[in-house]
């Protein structure tokens, strides 16, 4: 679709623009992923018999060994409740296309990130925000919450942990947000990604499947496995829905990549998997300490509430530069690549990812602080 109607994808559009090129990229939201060799290595791959498979269309749906291992992640199901798709992201368009009707709307937390909730607006779909509020550590808004859901609202969406705030919705607002949909009767689309990512807890955020008959889980390899280049989720729904959405998913990209199936499959190997998160959360806790340590070298300027999981830091900032032009002037001028808020719809922040290496991290905070420097300075 072309023309004024049509939304883009603010971050996912900022970052597709600016990152290829830039030294210091702490724009992504994942940790610092593994290379094939590490891959094969953690997960014990047989090469041999990986390189025998035919370069073919795979099983539309999910290679059955696969959607079992995913299956076992969540109680309750079996393989025919998991369809494999395209990441997160191909998971998301799916269920925005399949699950509004003529007339419906949906509802999504602000911040986020707004990929069902903009897929849903390019479809004609009315979609209302309910705050999250920094004041308060980011919790729901739950009043505007009770107020945004009716008869109407097809799909209540939720990131959590959430992106880019790294909060983990507590128990009261998790209660809030399945009694709004029960009033009504909407889905629960949860979108899990940074689950098992959690920076100041050893406990994995608990899915949303299991506490209410219509949720759909949305999770993928990107991001508590550092493997976002396999292009590997999943979306865990009731079989009718799984039903509607792979009718989709045959339009879209009719299947993902038999290679990306098998090393999915391996990674999600228990004991691979234990290894891969606990990588990840080595990786998130101490690039938060390297992060947060920089920031401080200029007492007053930033203020950040904790991410309790994933990569990311939504930072606020008092300098006297819009977030637009931060973001930019350190790309141009320092090689470094931040989302400013503004592409969040949140003024004075900016979203920072900090679960990389160490020296690079450090390199590139080091480039960070010389531009706040010249900026206090007033140049
Ligand atoms: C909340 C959320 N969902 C989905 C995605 C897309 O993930 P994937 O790489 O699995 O397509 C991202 C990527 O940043 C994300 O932050």
């Amino acid at each position: 679709m072309s023309g004024s109607l049509f939304q883009p994808f603010a971050i996912e559009q900022y970052m597709s623009e600016n990152e290829h090129a830039v030294k210091y990229h702490f724009a992504e939201s994942g940790v610092h992923p593994l290379t094939y060799s590490e891959l094969f290595e953690l997960a014990s791959i047989d090469t041999d018999s990986l390189f025998a498979t035919l370069v073919d269309y795979p099983q539309v749906n999910g290679i059955q060994s696969l959607r079992e291992k995913i299956a076992t992640m969540y109680e309750g199901t079996t393989a025919e409740n998991i369809l494999v798709t395209i990441g997160a992201s191909e998971a998301n368009t799916l269920v925005a296309a399949a699950m509004l009707n003529p007339g419906d709307n949906m509802v999504r937390f602000r911040p986020t990130y707004e990929q069902l909730s903009g897929n849903a607006s390019n479809l004609g779909f009315e979609v209302r925000s309910v705050d999250m509020i920094e004041s308060n550590d980011w919790a729901l808004d739950t009043d505007a919450l009770k107020q945004a859901v009716d008869y109407r609202s097809g799909i209540i969406h939720v990131v959590n942990p959430n992106n880019p705030t790294g909060r983990i919705l507590s128990q009261s607002d998790r209660d809030a947000v399945i009694a709004a949909a029960a009033n009504c009767g909407a889905w629960i689309v949860a979108d899990e990604v940074y689950a098992g990512t959690e920076r100041d807890s050893d406990e994995p955020t608990a899915s949303f499947w299991g506490d209410y008959d219509r949720v759909i889980a949305i999770n993928s390899m990107s991001k508590a496995y550092g493997l976002p280049g396999l292009r590997l989720g999943w979306l865990v729904a009731p079989v009718p829905v799984i039903e509607d959405c792979w009718r989709r998913h045959e339009y879209a990209t009719i299947a993902a990549t038999m290679f990306s199936m098998k090393l999915a499959d391996a990674a999600l190997e228990e004991r691979a998997r234990e290894k891969l998160r606990a990588r990840a959360q080595l990786l998130i806790r101490r690039g938060f300490e390297t992060f947060t340590a920089a920031l401080d070298e200029h007492p007053g300027v930033f203020s950040v509430v904790p991410p309790q999981a994933s990569a990311m830091s939504f930072v606020k900032f008092d300098l006297p530069v819009k977030s637009d032009e931060f973001a930019r002037r350190l790309l141009k001028e320092e090689d470094v690549l931040v989302i400013p808020g503004s592409r969040f719809g949140v003024e004075d922040h900016f979203r920072f990812s900090s679960a990389l290496l160490e020296d690079h991290l450090k390199a590139g905070l080091s480039r960070f602080n010389s531009l706040v420097e010249r900026i206090l300075a007033g140049q």
